[in-house]
């Protein structure tokens, strides 16, 4: 099947490319300027790097081939002053470009050693887990850990391009692929409901790896986070509402994140930070039963959590202050004033939100 090109509109527009066998289309996104280009990666995806390597190798680019720590690791600044280094010794001009490949958290490490070095150079983004090709790879928010949080030091650098070699999913632990899902989930609650039809119809076949179902919504989801980043949605979500809205289920699931120590993966936790902020919406009086029913029964059919342990509400509540999208004393909240129609719910009553949490953690 052909490829699917999806424009990101910004300062400077670049291409989302998803499709099958698509890693030689790396030498088009790399451009015809560079004569140098380092590829990042974590050991487990060598193979793969071997292969992007072989593609920039045969249009004549000299290629540096950088092992970064897997996963979380890589998001240090120990590492980005080794690859800084590298870079140095290298001779890494203006011109020259890095292209990470590897999951989210690869791809936010590379793009924060694409917007640092030099004050910034081109960037490739090959991502191979759902959720880096959904999201982190697309939108040009990179960033590291520090030791006071996570995401804390970072900077916006789009990307130069991003490819989607759907190829790659197939080797991806299906927890992560299904993790992965609840952010395509959360596109379709927010702003495409087609996806959520799309779910409901095969729940199984789009969870195939190489499947027609689960290329529609990856690209689907694409265009969701493209529409948002590029602010073309605004007026349709109101003027309050531009990357926000992609938080839909984030604040109740950053705090169940934190109060894990991050050991649940995020998908998870934005699992039933939905269905949480679904629950606060019907108290509310914006939601209904069935838009409620609809955010568990629709994740339920992914494997996906949809409620937490009772007797944990003092934490959840702390942690939610903490979260950076609280405002001075208010929690603001995404809610869904029906499927499809984000707004900002502020400052609800401490009863609404305990009484929330009862409903997900009984
Ligand atoms: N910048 C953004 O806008 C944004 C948005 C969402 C998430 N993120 C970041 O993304 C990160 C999470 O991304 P993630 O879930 O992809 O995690 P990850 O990068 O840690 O990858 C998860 C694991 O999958 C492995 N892996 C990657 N591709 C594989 C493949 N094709 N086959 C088998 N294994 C593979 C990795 O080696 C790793 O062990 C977090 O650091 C988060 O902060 C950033
Ligand atoms: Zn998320």
């Amino acid at each position: 099947m052909t490829e699917t090109v999806i424009p990101v509109r910004g300062d400077s527009t670049y291409a989302v490319i998803v499709g099958h066998k698509v890693l030689d289309r790396v030498t088009d996104l790399i451009g015809g300027s560079a004569s140098k280009v380092a590829l990042l990666h974590p050991p487990t995806l060598r193979d793969l790097a071997d292969r992007v390597m072989s593609s920039i190798a045969a249009a004549d680019i000299e290629v540096l081939a950088l092992e970064v720590p897997d996963g979380e690791a890589a998001k240090t600044s120990g590492v980005v002053d080794m690859i800084w280094n590298a870079l140095g010794e290298e001779g890494f001009t203006r011109t020259d470009v890095v292209v990470g490949l590897g999951g989210g958290a690869t791809t936010d490490l590379v793009g924060f050693i694409g917007a640092t070095w030099l004050r910034g150079v081109r960037t490739v983004l090959i991502p191979t887990t759902l959720l880096a090709m959904v999201d982190a790879a697309v939108g040009g928010k990179t960033g590291i850990n520090t030791s006071a949080g996570k995401n804390l030091v970072g900077a916006f650098h789009p990307p130069a391009g991003v490819l989607c070699d759907l190829d790659c999913l197939a080797t991806l632990p299906r927890a992560d692929l299904l993790a992965g899902m609840a952010e395509v989930v959360k596109g379709g609650f927010i702003v495409d409901p087609r996806i959520l039809d799309i779910v409901e119809s095969d729940p199984v076949g789009c969870t195939q790896p190489g499947g027609p179902r689960l290329r529609e919504l990856i690209e689907r989801k694409i265009q969701v986070k493209a529409d948002v980043v590029a602010g073309d949605l605004r007026e349709r979500i109101g003027p309050e509402l531009g990357r926000e809205v992609l938080n839909y289920g984030h604040t109740f699931g950053h705090a169940v994140e934190r109060i894990e120590n991050y050991r649940w993966r995020h998908g998870d936790a934005i699992s039933v930070g939905m269905v949480y902020v679904a629950e606060l919406a019907r108290i509310e009086g914006l939601l209904s039963d069935a838009d409620v029913a609809r955010h568990r029964s629709i994740l339920t059919s992914l494997e996906l959590p949809v409620s937490y342990a009772p007797g944990r509400w003092d934490d959840l509540l702390a942690a939610m202050r903490v979260d950076k999208k609280a405002r001075g004393d208010m929690l603001r909240f995404v809610v869904l004033d029906g499927i499809g129609k984000p707004r900002i719910l502020e400052g609800p009553s401490e009863e609404s939100l305990r009484a929330a949490y009862e409903e997900v953690s009984s």
